[in-house]
């Protein structure tokens, strides 16, 4: 059955080509087109459509009140919505009222169709799993997603650390093979090269399967193992253009499956917000957020705290502070009081550990494990799983002498 639009533009000449690009799609069928927000929200009310394309300079009410009466008009319409330039307030408060997608323009006519495909795609099995009763992402286990806004915070490292340190302590425990990792930075995942993996399978192989018809089965035989510790890891494509082939949907499913079948599922991020990003983000039990101690990183670390803050409940973003001791002229206080909430943990600036660590694949809480980077996050594991850490907490401040010295009066 073919999806079913509403074009929703002021401008004549790009509402035309909109409806001309989407009719030539035989899965599509534009059921109308409309100038206003009211005449696109009277529309919906009569034509029930999967789905509207809204373009932000809309009028009459303006973008966001416009989602706002769709969603109020036709309840199972999705809301994509087109806008110029990446405006991150906009794009907070168009998803705040409810828009399920959002489109910086110029968009590729590829990217415009598999986005109505994807978010189609997600209404259908929300729908499908509220009629048969489950909630969504609504497995067992425990999922943390690592996200920054900041390339090179060390989003991967603490990932791949903390998926080693908690396998090992439940390893450990006899409760073997109990943590998994999925590299979602599907153009350039490294966190094979980061536990020193040469997987047979990646998430594309697993992608290929097709997105409906994954089963926990299944993806087993999609994950390597870490020896050393008894990690599960889903490794990330091996080339950058295989990334494609995986939709939101795909990830959505796996990630809901590992959420089943594992207590504790790791997922490490890009730093950009795409929309398996989000997936990871809305599946997630808890969010760490990394920061790093420079003006810019803070500054988008707080835009990104503020978009997750609208999203989802306060207690499931934990900010943490990596390189936490570096020599940056920011102390740990103030990046507390720019961001108005607490670190929850700070890991420390260890070159020396971490660099030979990720060159040779031997991760630090193994092979390092009584270095203060390495202490940190054993005892952030053991703090996750609800253990006696026998040594400082890690919200606990890092000694620096330098900065000591440096903010001496
Ligand atoms: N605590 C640390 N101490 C020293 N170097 C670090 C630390 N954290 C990260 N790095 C360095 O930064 C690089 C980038 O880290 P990575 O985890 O790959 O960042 P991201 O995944 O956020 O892009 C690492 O390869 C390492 O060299
Ligand atoms: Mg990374």
């Amino acid at each position: 059955m073919a999806i079913t639009v509403l074009v929703a533009d002021p401008k004549s000449v790009s509402r035309q080509e909109l409806v001309g690009l989407l009719g030539r799609d035989r899965n599509l069928e534009v059921l109308g087109d409309a100038r206003e927000g009211n005449e696109a929200v009277e529309m919906a009310r009569s034509l029930r459509p999967d789905l509207v394309l809204l373009d932000a300079s809309v009028t009459a009410p303006d973008a966001v009140s416009t989602v706002e009466n769709l969603l109020l008009a036709s309840g199972e319409t999705a809301v994509i919505v087109l806008i110029d330039g990446v405006n991150i307030d906009m794009v907070r408060r168009l998803m705040r009222s409810g828009a399920r997608d959002v489109l910086v323009k110029p968009v590729a006519v590829d990217d415009l169709l598999s986005t109505i495909r994807t978010v189609h795609h997600s209404m259908a099995r929300q729908r499908a799993a509220m009629e048969a009763g489950i909630e969504t992402g609504g497995g067992a286990g425990n999922l943390i997603a690592v996200y920054s806004p900041q390339g090179g915070s060390g989003k991967s490292i603490l990932a791949a650390n903390l998926g080693v340190a908690l396998a090992k302590a439940l390893d450990a425990s006899t409760q073997k093979g109990r943590v998994a990792l999925v590299d979602l930075n599907l153009q350039f995942g490294d966190i094979d090269l980061m536990l020193n993996l040469s997987p047979d399978n990646t998430i594309a192989g697993l992608a290929q399967k097709g997105s409906i018809g994954l089963d926990a089965e299944l993806i087993e035989q999609y994950l390597a193992t870490h020896e050393e510790s008894g990690l599960r890891v889903l490794p990330a494509p091996s080339s950058p253009q295989h990334a494609e082939s995986i939709t939101v949907y795909t990830v959505e499913q796996i990630l809901d499956l590992m959420r089943a079948n594992y207590a504790w599922t790791i997922v490490d991020t890009p730093s950009q917000l795409q929309d398996t990003t989000l997936a990871a983000l809305d599946a997630a039990t808890t969010i760490l957020l990394v920061a790093t101690l420079d003006l810019l990183a803070v500054h988008k670390t707080r835009v990104a705290l503020d978009m997750l803050r609208q999203l989802y409940a306060p207690e499931k973003i934990q900010i943490v502070l990596n390189r936490a001791n570096s020599e940056t002229g920011i102390t740990v206080p103030e990046v507390e009081e720019s961001l108005g909430v607490p670190i929850r943990l700070q890991i420390p600036s260890d070159g020396r550990t971490v660099v030979p660590s990720v060159n040779e694949g031997k991760p630090f809480v193994i092979h390092n494990a009584q270095t203060a980077i390495g202490r940190r996050l054993n005892d952030f594991a053991l703090e996750l799983l609800g253990r006696e850490t026998g040594s400082a907490p890690t919200t606990g401040a890092i000694k620096s002498n330098f900065l000591q010295r440096w903010f001496a009066p």
